[in-house]
C-alpha cells in the first residue's frame, strides 16, 4: 500500500485509443484549413517549386485548376490566393488590374467548382517594385494614400469572383476602407478577412520567395506589430471588428498562440490563425533530416492552434492534413 492518496487516478482515461477519443477535447477537421496558393503567368500546367517549402509550388493558373480539383476532392473547404505579377511598379497596378494575374485566377477557379471558395489576399508587396506593403515616398511607407490602392484591389477581386477578401498589409483604417468601396460597388455581400493581429516575424522568410515580396530597403516594422506586444494585438483586432471586419486573424500561430487564445475570449467573431511559412519550414527540414515524424508533428501542431481558439487555420500541411485525417489514425 502506497503512504499516500493515489484515489485520483487520470491515466485511468488513457487506457486505450478507443477511450482516448472519446475524452479528446479538440477534433481537427479538414473542414478547418485554408490551403494557400501562389499563382504565377504563364501557358501550360507549370509548377514551380518552391526552397524553403517542399511541397509547394508556384502555379499557372492551368496547373492551379487541377491542384484546386484536387484540393476539393480532399474535403478541404477553402483556397487562399496569392498572386506574382508579370511586372511589379510603384502604384503595384498589377494588383488591382482587372485581369491581373489573381483576378484571371479567381474568375476561372470559381467557373470550374463554385463550392470552393477562394479567399484572396489584399496586399500590395508582391506588385510593388520596392516590395513594401504600401505606397513608399523616400523611405516612409505611406498610410492613407495606401488605402485607395488597397480598396481598388479588393474590390476588383470581389468583382472576378472571390468569396472572401482578405486584407495582410497593416494599414491602419484598411478594414473601413476596404468595407465602404465594396459596399459602393455593390458588393456588401463579400465577407472581410482581416489580418488583424499580424507580427513583424522572421517565420515569413520562405514565403518572400514563394511570393517574391521581400522589401528591398529596411523592413515591415513600421506597420507590422512588435512581437512583444500582446494588448496591442487586442486594440488591432477591436479595431478591425469596428471597421467591419467579418473574420479576423492572428499571424504567425505558433510563437503567439497566448495571443489568439486571448483573441478568442474578446470576440465572438470566427477566428483565423496563419501558420506561417515559417512555421512549415521547419516541421519540413526537421523530417527531412528524419529528426521528427512529419505527419505526428503536424498535426500536433495544427491540433493545438486549434486548441489555443483557432476556428479556421491556414496552412501549407493542408492537403497532408486532410489525407492523414482520412486515415485511420495509427496512435492518436
Ligand atoms: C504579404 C503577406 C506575407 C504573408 C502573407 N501575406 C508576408 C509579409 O508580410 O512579409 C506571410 C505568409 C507566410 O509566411 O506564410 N503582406
Ligand atoms: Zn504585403
Amino acid at each position: 500500500m502506497q503512504p499516500f492518496d493515489l484515489t485520483v487516478r487520470p491515466r485511468r482515461l488513457r487506457a486505450t485509443p478507443i477511450l482516448r477519443s472519446m475524452v479528446r477535447e479538440t477534433a481537427l477537421d479538414a473542414h478547418d484549413l485554408i490551403d494557400p496558393l501562389f499563382v504565377i503567368p504563364g501557358q501550360g500546367r507549370e509548377r514551380k517549386p518552391i526552397g524553403a517549402m517542399p511541397g509547394v509550388f508556384q502555379m499557372t493558373v492551368d496547373a492551379l485548376r487541377a491542384e484546386a480539383e484536387q484540393i476539393a476532392s480532399l474535403g478541404l473547404p477553402a483556397v487562399l490566393l496569392f498572386g506574382l505579377p508579370e511586372s511589379k511598379d510603384e502604384q503595384a497596378s498589377g494588383a488591382w488590374a482587372d485581369d491581373g494575374i489573381v483576378q484571371r485566377a479567381v474568375r476561372v477557379l470559381k467557373a470550374d467548382n463554385p463550392d470552393l471558395l477562394v479567399f484572396t489576399d489584399v496586399c500590395l508587396c508582391e506588385y510593388m517594385s520596392h516590395g513594401h506593403c504600401g505606397i513608399v515616398r523616400g523611405d516612409k511607407v505611406l498610410n492613407d494614400p495606401t488605402l485607395d490602392l488597397l480598396a481598388r484591389t479588393a474590390v476588383s477581386h470581389a468583382a472576378a469572383g472571390a468569396d472572401v477578401v482578405a486584407p495582410s498589409d497593416m494599414m491602419d483604417g484598411r478594414v473601413a476602407a476596404l468595407r465602404h468601396a465594396l459596399d459602393g460597388e455593390g458588393f456588401a455581400d463579400t465577407p472581410i478577412l482581416s489580418y488583424a493581429a499580424k507580427y513583424a516575424s522572421a517565420m515569413y522568410g520562405p514565403f518572400r520567395e514563394a511570393a517574391d515580396s521581400a522589401p528591398q530597403f529596411g523592413d515591415r516594422r513600421s506597420y507590422q506589430m512588435d512581437p512583444a506586444n500582446r494588448r496591442e494585438a487586442l486594440k488591432e483586432v477591436a479595431q478591425d471588428i469596428a471597421e467591419g471586419a467579418d473574420m479576423v486573424m492572428v499571424k504567425p500561430a505558433l510563437a503567439f498562440l497566448d495571443i489568439i487564445r486571448e483573441v478568442r475570449a474578446l470576440t465572438q467573431l470566427p477566428l483565423a490563425a496563419y501558420n506561417v511559412s515559417g512555421e512549415y519550414a521547419m516541421v519540413k527540414a526537421a523530417a527531412a533530416q528524419g529528426w521528427l515524424d512529419e505527419r505526428a508533428a503536424a498535426l500536433e501542431i495544427l491540433t493545438g492552434i486549434k486548441r489555443a481558439g483557432a476556428d479556421i487555420i491556414l496552412t501549407y500541411h493542408a492537403k497532408d492534413a486532410a489525407r492523414w485525417l482520412r486515415e485511420p489514425s495509427p496512435a492518436r
